[in-house]
């Protein structure tokens, strides 16, 4: 996608030295626009961990990355299999939610573990950590394409109307290597022509929509409006909004959804107002293992303050200010999980199915 007029992913190898990954820093979105140069798994680690990059595709990309590091400093390591095996253990421990963590990483590991010699180990870890980029791309891509036809049909109901979108956190080319997941066929339909506006729930605590979102639809011309995450079951209520669309970190094979909290207040709004719910996502965000979401998918708890304090740009700097009384305990619980009763459908790379086992194990036969 573009920044003022310049094509980027949200990760790469640096062009002159292929033993750098670049990526985009968001902490300081949209008041600062920074790239990142990380030269070792621990500098990754902290990356993922303390979100200069987020979002499901994306960790999982920069996880496949990580490993690649990995494989270049196990070559400088007195032991090349343990110091690829610490390296696993440390990207891992960074964040509990999103799935393509652990997804790329096992990918990873298994294409390292089938190559003899560091040479080949470190060249298959590069491809995969390209191929695993590449694949979020163009799945996103296909996300688009396949949810299109949703807004095609709201816009035939309403010819010539907006068509309303809302939103939740960043589902857009930032939480990806590009295109987006929910944001895809947002862009899709604008590409086409069909008149599209979207309101951005801000995302609280770190604001995600607010910063991330609402910056990255400017950069493409979508008309958007932010809203206070508690505006969209108001909206729904007064005919409003003809689509939710989210994306998620992690979708169990019931098709129950895990995305950023307050996703799921959502989705009640949603189904009580009949309001279309639909979560979008590429296959790498499934986890074949799990069929109770609500019990079973982990749900990250971050520090307290980043609820205690709010980040913004003042006197041409990003600061940082505190809201809450110094004395007050505040909990931060990142994500929810959205039962997949609530959810009308998921868009995938593969086309459009119900949230339910039934109809994903059908659209990925090979997962039987
Ligand atoms: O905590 P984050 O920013 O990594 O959370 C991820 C998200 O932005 C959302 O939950 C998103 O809707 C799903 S990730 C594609």
């Amino acid at each position: 996608m573009n920044v003022n007029g310049t094509p980027y992913r949200t990760i790469w190898l640096k062009s002159d030295d292929p033993d750098t990954v670049q990526l985009i820093d968001q902490r300081n979105l949209p008041h600062e626009f920074n790239i990142e140069d990380i030269r070792s798994v621990d500098s990754m680690a902290r990356a993922i961990q303390e979100m200069h990059v987020r979002g499901a595709g994306l960790i999982g990309a920069a996880a496949g990355y990580g490993m690649y590091l990995a494989t270049l400093e196990a070559s400088r390591s007195s032991s090349f299999l343990d110091s690829i095996a610490s390296a696993y253990e440390t990207l891992k421990a960074t964040r509990p939610t999103a799935v393509n963590l652990v997804w790329a990483l096992d990918r990873q590991m298994k294409a390292i573990n089938g190559e003899n010699g560091e040479d080949a180990q470190v060249e298959i870890a590069r491809k995969t950590a390209q191929e695993i980029a590449d694949e979020d791309a163009a799945y996103c891509r296909r996300i688009g394409e396949h949810g299109l036809q949703l807004f095609r049909e709201i816009a035939t109901k309403k010819p010539g109307e907006p068509i309303n979108i809302l939103t939740h956190c960043n589902a857009g080319w930032l939480a990806f290597v590009d295109y987006g997941s929910a944001s895809a066929p947002i862009y899709a339909a604008h590409d086409a022509g069909l008149p599209v506006h979207v309101y951005v729930d801000e995302t609280r605590p770190r604001n995600q929509g607010a910063r991330l979102t609402a910056w990255e639809l400017g950069q493409h011309g979508v008309p958007h409006t932010i809203i206070a995450d508690n505006v969209g079951g108001h909206l729904m209520q007064h005919g409003l909004v003809d689509l939710v669309l989210t994306g998620t970190d992690r979708t169990a094979v019931s098709g129950d959804v895990a995305n950023k909290i307050g996703t799921y207040l959502k989705a009640l709004a949603a189904k009580d107002n009949n309001v279309p719910f639909y979560v979008a996502l590429p296959s790498s965000t499934f986890d074949w293992t799990i069929r109770d979401g609500v019990k079973d998918i982990p749900i990250e708890q971050r520090g307290g303050e980043e609820v205690s304090f709010a980040q913004g740009f003042c006197d041409g700097q990003v600061k940082r200010v505190r809201l809450s009384p110094k004395t007050s305990p505040a909990a931060n619980y990142a994500f929810d999980v959205t039962p997949a009763r609530l959810i009308t459908g998921l868009i995938t790379e593969r086309g459009i199915c119900q949230a339910n086992e039934k109809s994903i194990r059908e659209l990925f036969p090979e997962k039987n």
